[in-house]
């Protein structure tokens, strides 16, 4: 049995994305693992939320994984900001984490780009407090898509140069990880690579969206003109709309259209009402316990009060046994 841990920023519904990328492994391995999944929303306090949005966010994250499948009396389910125990340890981290190092992370230089007026400190320190989440309870596995992977590295990082410095194998090094295949990436609706909640309108298709939304942003989706002559090459957004089946549709219905476009005679309107029918039946049943969880209160207030206990006992432990090894003393 390998500890496992993971999280999912609470800044918006989950999507597509999400669920490939990160949930769907969290299901299968939660009965095999020690397993703990959070919501990170000390993680979403970089881009200012208002309390109300705040809540509502963590709500809805809370609600979404439950919906999914994660069981809580099989795995350990709570929310990052009812642990206090992972900011201890990630100032103690924060003495060991350099400023080059941070700046050169690819998220780092991404919101940067994307949000030049609040580059705040925060962000910076992502890393650092992505690797007191998974080394608080002394994880090895991390599911997460491929999006993670150098935060990932960084944690590792931190986690081998903790044990350097004092002489300790304390920390076990927590890799990427995910069930059957490579890291995931999930490409969105509007042609970019990435299925994300911060893209662009119609990118993503969420968990919650109801049939008529999810058949609008698919038929908006972005194509071309088409092959012209069989074997020709794949542009972006078409590999896209194949990398979508390739998650939700039957291997039947994808050879079926790969077979169409290869010998240039594909409509993109008949693969778009193919990947809307399979989006609309996997993301059904999804919705209807995303609707029954919500008017829920007393279950979701006991699911989270729960997780809360046992993730605290396993993170006091760590930040005991980390002030030892540094030196903290009683007198
Ligand atoms: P977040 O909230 O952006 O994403 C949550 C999980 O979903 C995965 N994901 C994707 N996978 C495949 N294709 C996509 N298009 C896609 N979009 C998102 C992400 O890889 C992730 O696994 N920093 C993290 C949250 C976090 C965390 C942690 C994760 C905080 N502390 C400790 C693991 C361990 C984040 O913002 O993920």
């Amino acid at each position: 049995m390998e500890t496992v841990v993971s999280g999912i920023r609470s800044t918006g519904n989950l999507h597509l994305g999400n669920y490939f990328g990160a949930i769907r492994n969290f299901v299968k391995m939660q009965h095999e693992h020690r397993c703990f999944f959070f919501i990170a929303d000390y993680h979403s306090l970089t881009t200012h939320p208002t309390p109300g949005d705040l809540h509502r966010n963590v709500r809805q994250v809370l609600i979404e994984y439950l919906a999914a499948g994660i069981d809580p009396n099989a795995a350990t389910l709570y929310i990052q900001s009812d642990v206090p125990e992972v900011t201890e340890l990630y100032l103690l981290l924060n003495m060991n984490a350099y400023k080059g190092e941070l700046e050169r992370c690819t998220s780092f230089k991404e919101k940067i780009r994307k949000q030049p007026d609040n580059v705040n400190a925060g962000l910076l320190t992502y890393p650092v407090l992505m690797a007191a989440d998974i080394i608080i309870h002394k994880a090895s596995k991390v599911p997460v898509g491929k999006d993670q992977e150098q935060h990932l590295e960084m944690a590792r990082t931190f986690a081998n140069r903790f044990n350097r410095l004092y002489k300790t194998d304390y920390f076990p090094p927590p890799y990427a990880f995910n069930f059957d295949m490579e890291l995931v990436k999930v490409p969105g609706l509007d042609g970019a690579t990435k299925m994300g909640k911060s893209e662009s309108e119609g990118n993503a298709i969420f968990l919650s969206d109801d049939p008529k939304a999810i058949k609008k942003k698919v038929m908006r989706a972005t194509t071309d003109s088409g092959p012209e002559r069989p074997g020709e090459e794949m542009s972006q957004p078409i590999e896209n709309l194949f990398n979508l089946m390739r998650v939700v549709s039957s291997e039947d219905t994808l050879n079926h259209f790969l077979d169409a476009f290869n010998k240039a005679t594909i409509r993109y309107g008949d693969l778009k009402k193919q990947l809307t029918e399979d989006m609309i039946s996997f993301t059904k049943p999804l919705r209807e316990r995303i609707l029954e969880l919500d008017a829920d209160n007393q279950y979701l207030a006991k699911v989270a009060r729960m997780g809360a206990e046992k993730a605290r006992e396993s993170a006091a432990k760590t930040v005991r046994e980390v002030r030892e090894i540094i030196g903290f003393k009683t007198f």
